[in-house]
C-alpha cells in the first residue's frame, strides 16, 4: 500500500448526552486515495469527516496527518488545507460565484492575478463557463451548479485533502451521475486525498478506491468494492449489500478473469477490420462490457490493455458469467 496520509487510530466521539457517534475507528488512508464513508443514518459519517478538520474534537483516539496529530495543529490554518464540500453548500448569498470560489485563496493572501486565474480554470474544469457564471449570485443557479461551485471551493486552494459530504446529494440521478462521473475524471487528474460520505452504496462503489462500511460509529469493514462486495466481513455487511448484491457484482467485476490465460508476451494483435474500433480493457466491468455489446452490436470484441492485445471475448461467454453471477448472488433485482 501507498504511505498513509490520514491515519484514524482509537477514535471515538462520545456526545454528551450518552450519544457515542463514533467508537474505537482505526483506519489509514493513503496519499491520493479516495475513501468512502457509508453507512445508513446515524452512523456516524459526518462526524467522523468533521474530526479530520476539528469541525468536531475526537473524545478519545488520535487522527493524525502526515504524521502530525490535528488536535495540535491551529483549526483554523488546519480547515484552510483541507477542501470540504457539503451537501447544501452554504455559498454565501451576497457574494459572487468567483467570489465565493475565492474565499481561502484570499485568506490566504494569494495575488488577485493569481485568484482570478485560479477561479476561471476551476469554473472550467466544473464545467460552468466563466464568462457565462463568475459574476453571478448563487440564486441565479440551479441546484445542480450550486454543487459544482460547491466542489470548485473546495478544491480553490489546492489542497492536498478533500472532504466531501454528500456533495452530489439532493440531485436527480441524471445530474448525480453526470457530476460523479465529472469528478471522477476531474480526480484522476488532480489525485487528492479523498474522503468521500454517502449513504448510497452504488456511489460508494463508483466513487471509493475503498470503503469504509459503518454501523453505529462502528467500522464493519474496509476494502475495496470488489472486496466488499465477494466477501462480506460479517453478516451485518452482507445485509447492507443485500437485495443489491447482484447489481454490485456487475459492477465490481471485471472481465480480465474471462480471457484465456497468456502468460508471457501479448499475443499478435486481431485483424484491423474487427469492431469498427471498439475494444475492451481487462479492467472492464461486466456491465461495462454488456454495455460496449449493446452499443456496438458485435458478438466479439477484441481485449486490449497498455501492453497489447489479450485476446477475444465472445458475447456468450461474457452472458454466462452474468447467469453465474446471478447464480452465485441468488436473486433477481
Ligand atoms: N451535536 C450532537 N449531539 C448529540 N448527538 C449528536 C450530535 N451530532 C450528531 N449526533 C448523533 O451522533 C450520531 C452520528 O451522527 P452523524 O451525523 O455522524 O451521522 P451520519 O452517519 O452522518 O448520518 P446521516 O446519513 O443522517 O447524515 C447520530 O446518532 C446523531 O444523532
Ligand atoms: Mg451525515
Amino acid at each position: 500500500m501507498r504511505e498513509p496520509f490520514i491515519v484514524f487510530e482509537d477514535v471515538g466521539k462520545a456526545y454528551p448526552g450518552g450519544v457515542t457517534a463514533v467508537r474505537d475507528l482505526s483506519m489509514q488512508v493513503a496519499q491520493g486515495e479516495t475513501v468512502v464513508l457509508l453507512g445508513t443514518s446515524g452512523s456516524g459519517k459526518t462526524t467522523t469527516l468533521k474530526m479530520v478538520n476539528r469541525l468536531i474534537e475526537p473524545s478519545g483516539g488520535r487522527i493524525t496527518i502526515g504524521g502530525s496529530n490535528v488536535m495540535g495543529q491551529d483549526p483554523i490554518a488546519l480547515r484552510r488545507g483541507i477542501g470540504y464540500a457539503i451537501q447544501h453548500i452554504g455559498l454565501f448569498p451576497h457574494m459572487t460565484i468567483a467570489d465565493n470560489i475565492a474565499v481561502v485563496p484570499k485568506l490566504l493572501n494569494w495575488t488577485p492575478g493569481r485568484i482570478e486565474e485560479r477561479v476561471d480554470r476551476l469554473l472550467n474544469m466544473v464545467g460552468l463557463p466563466p464568462a457565462q457564471f463568475r459574476a453571478r449570485y448563487p440564486a441565479q443557479l440551479s441546484g445542480g451548479q450550486r454543487q459544482r461551485v460547491g466542489v470548485a471551493r473546495a478544491l480553490a486552494a489546492d489542497p492536498p485533502i478533500i472532504l466531501m459530504d454528500e456533495p452530489f446529494g439532493a440531485l436527480d440521478p441524471i445530474t448525480r451521475d453526470q457530476l460523479q462521473n465529472e469528478f471522477l475524471e476531474l480526480e484522476s487528474a488532480i489525485r487528492k486525498t479523498i474522503l468521500f460520505v454517502t449513504h448510497d452504496v452504488f456511489e460508494a462503489v463508483k466513487m471509493g478506491d475503498r470503503i469504509a462500511l459503518l454501523d453505529e460509529g462502528r467500522l464493519q469493514q474496509l476494502a475495496t468494492p470488489s472486496e466488499l462486495v465477494e466477501r462480506p466481513a460479517n453478516a451485518f455487511v452482507d445485509s447492507f449489500l443485500g437485495r443489491h448484491r447482484f447489481q454490485l457484482a456487475l459492477l465490481t467485476r471485471t472481465i480480465g478473469g474471462l480471457l484465456p490465460h497468456t502468460p508471457g508476451a501479448a499475443l499478435p494483435p486481431p485483424p484491423a477490420e474487427r469492431c469498427g474500433g471498439a475494444v475492451l480493457s481487462p479492467r472492464n466491468s461486466l456491465i461495462e462490457a454488456l454495455d460496449t455489446f449493446k452499443r456496438t452490436g458485435q458478438t466479439v470484441l477484441s481485449v486490449v490493455d497498455r501492453d497489447g492485445y489479450r485476446g477475444d471475448l465472445a458475447k456468450s461467454r461474457l452472458l454466462n458469467e452474468v447467469a453465474q453471477v446471478l447464480s452465485e448472488t441468488g436473486n433477481v433485482v
